[in-house]
C-alpha cells in the first residue's frame, strides 16, 4: 500500500499526517502545493506513477468560501480541474481515491438531515465547484469514494474555533448568526473515518456523508467554545440578514451519517464532546 495525501498542510491533511504515520509507517507521502501542484496534470500523473501510489486521499481544495465569489477561476482550478487530474492520474495506474467534499453542495431547504441520494443544489461558487468536482471524479473514476463533511475545525489552519478564540483576546462580546444549522466536525474524527476505510478490507465506492453527531447553529458553536475554553465573552445571536457575506450559505446542512456507519462501522462522538477534546489538544481547557 502506498498512500498519497494531498493538501497535507491543510486542516484535514495535518490531522491525517498525525494518524496515518502510526497506522501505515513508511507507506504515506504527504504533499502540499509546494511539492505537487494538483492543477498541473503532467506533474500529477508523473508523481502518482513514479511513486507507485495505490491510494490517493485528496484533502486539497480551494476553501475560502467568500473569496471564491470573486476568485471564480482559481476556485474552479483546484476544486474541479485538480480533481480531474487526480482521477486521470490514479485511473492510469489503478489507484483508489478518497476525495473530500462538502455540505455546501446542498441549498439548505431540507427539514431532515441530507442523505447521499438527496438532490444537490449548490448556492455558492464554492459549493458549485465542489459539486462539479464530485461529478467529474465519478465520471472518470467511478470506483472513487467521496466523503462530504461539514464545518471542519482543528488545532491547525484557519477555522471558526480559532477565530472565536482570537476575538476573545480583544472583545467581550461577539455577534454570531443563529439561523444557519449544521454540525461542527473535528478533523480528528473525519481522519479516523478515513483511516478506517483505508484499513478496511472492503472498498465500497460512492458518496458518504460524515460529520460529528448532533446539530448546532454558529451561535451555539460560539457559545460552546467560550464556555469550554472558559472565556468570558457574551455571544449575541443575529440573523444571516444582519451579517451579509459575499457567498450565500445554506440555512440547514445536517448530514445523515447512516451510510458510512453501516458500511464502515465508524463511531462518531457528539460535536460538543469532540470540541472539548480539540480545545484540550490546543491547551485551551483542562
Ligand atoms: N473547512 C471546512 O469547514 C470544510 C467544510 C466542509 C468540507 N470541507 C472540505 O474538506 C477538505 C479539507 O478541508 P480543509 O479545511 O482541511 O482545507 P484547508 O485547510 O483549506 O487546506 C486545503 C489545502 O489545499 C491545498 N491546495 C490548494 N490548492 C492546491 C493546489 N493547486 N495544489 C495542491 N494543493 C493545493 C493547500 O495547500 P498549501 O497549503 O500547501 O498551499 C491547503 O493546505 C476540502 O475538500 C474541503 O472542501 C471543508
Amino acid at each position: 500500500m502506498k498512500i498519497l495525501v494531498t493538501g497535507a498542510n491543510g486542516q484535514l491533511g495535518s490531522e491525517l499526517r498525525k494518524q496515518l504515520d502510526s497506522e501505515f509507517p513508511d507507506s504515506v507521502i504527504y504533499t502540499g502545493s509546494d511539492i505537487l501542484d494538483l492543477t498541473d496534470l503532467k506533474a500529477v500523473e508523473a508523481f502518482v506513477a513514479n511513486n507507485d501510489i495505490t491510494h490517493v486521499v485528496n484533502c486539497a481544495a480551494y476553501t475560502a468560501v467568500d473569496r471564491a465569489e470573486e476568485e471564480k477561476m482559481q476556485c474552479a482550478q483546484v476544486n474541479i480541474d485538480a480533481v480531474k487530474n487526480i482521477a486521470l492520474a490514479a485511473d492510469a495506474i489503478g489507484a483508489k481515491i478518497i476525495h473530500i467534499s462538502t455540505d455546501y453542495v446542498f441549498d439548505g431547504t431540507n427539514h431532515r438531515p441530507y442523505k447521499e441520494s438527496d438532490k444537490v443544489n449548490p448556492i455558492s461558487q464554492y459549493g458549485t465547484t465542489k459539486r462539479k468536482g464530485e461529478t467529474a471524479l465519478l465520471a472518470l473514476a467511478p470506483e472513487a469514494i467521496i466523503i462530504r463533511t461539514s464545518w471542519l475545525y482543528s488545532p491547525y489552519g484557519n477555522n471558526f474555533v480559532k477565530t472565536m478564540l482570537r476575538k476573545a483576546e480583544t472583545q467581550s462580546e461577539v455577534r454570531v448568526v443563529c439561523d444557519q444549522i449544521g454540525t461542527p466536525t473535528y478533523t480528528r474524527d473525519l481522519a479516523k473515518a478515513i483511516v478506517r476505510i483505508l484499513r478496511s478490507h472492503q472498498w465500497v465506492p460512492g458518496i458518504y456523508h460524515f460529520s460529528d453527531e448532533g446539530a448546532a447553529s454558529w451561535y451555539d458553536f460560539a457559545q460552546a467554545i467560550f464556555r469550554i475554553a472558559r472565556r468570558d465573552v457574551k455571544v449575541t445571536p443575529i440573523s444571516t440578514e444582519d451579517y451579509p457575506t459575499p457567498a450565500t450559505r445554506p440555512f440547514y446542512s445536517l448530514l445523515d451519517r447512516s451510510r458510512i456507519k453501516a458500511t464502515y462501522g465508524v463511531e462518531i462522538p457528539h460535536w460538543e464532546e469532540a470540541l472539548t477534546d480539540c480545545l484540550r489538544e490546543m491547551g485551551e481547557t483542562e
